[in-house]
């Protein structure tokens, strides 16, 4: 049965550990139980999406953490208002692939605190459920064959993992283990959403 309302789901999780994969196919099989649901991701296909993707990401240092968390906060409220909102507002069920988890996870550190980055984040929508795909570092780093950003280092992906595991701690992330096969990881996935849109 389709909401009235759209609802808001955001994939979690390090690089490489299938977000991509199992938003996607969460679109797919939502879709084929017949709701309207529809995929995105962050950064953004929009313009400050792109400076992030073509620049800050390719660099072959990082830019000062708090210039990333400032830059994702903007692409985020643009993204919520240009295509977001516009779909949950259409009844859509949106499938975000990264959320501002990410930017917890990421730009967190004692000078950047998570509690500042949740304040410059604090005008985007909250989601209805937020699920992470938990799963090694050192797994991931043998998926991602050739480095793609300047985050693909095992010493990042660990301090991020370490973050969002205490994201889970504090219960604003829902965790799923994500060191098994993409159809069982699928199947978690399904019936935790299937749950979920159940009961809302
Ligand atoms: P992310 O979006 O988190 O970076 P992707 O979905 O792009 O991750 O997956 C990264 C790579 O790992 C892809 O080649 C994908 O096919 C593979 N992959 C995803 N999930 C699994 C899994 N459960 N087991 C093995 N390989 C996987
Ligand atoms: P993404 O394209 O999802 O990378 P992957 O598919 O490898 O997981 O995201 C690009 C990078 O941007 C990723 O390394 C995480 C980073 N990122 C942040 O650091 N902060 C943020 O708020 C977001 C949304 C992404």
């Amino acid at each position: 049965m389709t909401p009235k309302h759209g609802a808001f789901i955001c994939i979690e999780g390090i690089d490489g550990s299938g977000k991509t994969t199992q938003a996607r196919l969460l679109v797919k099989t939502l879709i084929k139980k017949g709701h309207e649901a529809t995929f995105t991701s962050e950064p953004s296909e929009g313009a400050y999406g792109k400076i992030i993707r073509n620049r800050i990401l390719l660099e072959n240092e990082r830019v000062p953490t708090v210039v990333e968390a400032v830059l994702f906060a903007v692409d985020r409220l643009d993204h919520i208002e240009h295509e977001i909102k516009p779909l949950l507002e259409g009844g859509k069920i949106v499938v975000c692939d990264r959320y501002v988890y990410s930017s917890i996870a990421y730009q967190g550190t004692s000078e950047v605190s998570p509690a500042w980055i949740e304040e410059i984040n604090k005008h985007a929508i909250k989601p209805n459920l937020a699920l992470y795909i938990d799963i090694s570092p050192e797994i991931t780093i043998k998926r991602i064959k050739r480095r793609k950003t300047v985050m693909e280092t095992l010493q990042t992906q660990r301090k991020v993992r370490k973050l969002y595991l205490s994201l889970v701690k504090e219960e604003k992330l829902i965790l799923v283990d994500g060191d098994a096969s993409i159809k069982e990881v699928a199947e978690t996935i399904e019936r935790k959403v299937l749950k979920f849109l159940k009961h809302s």
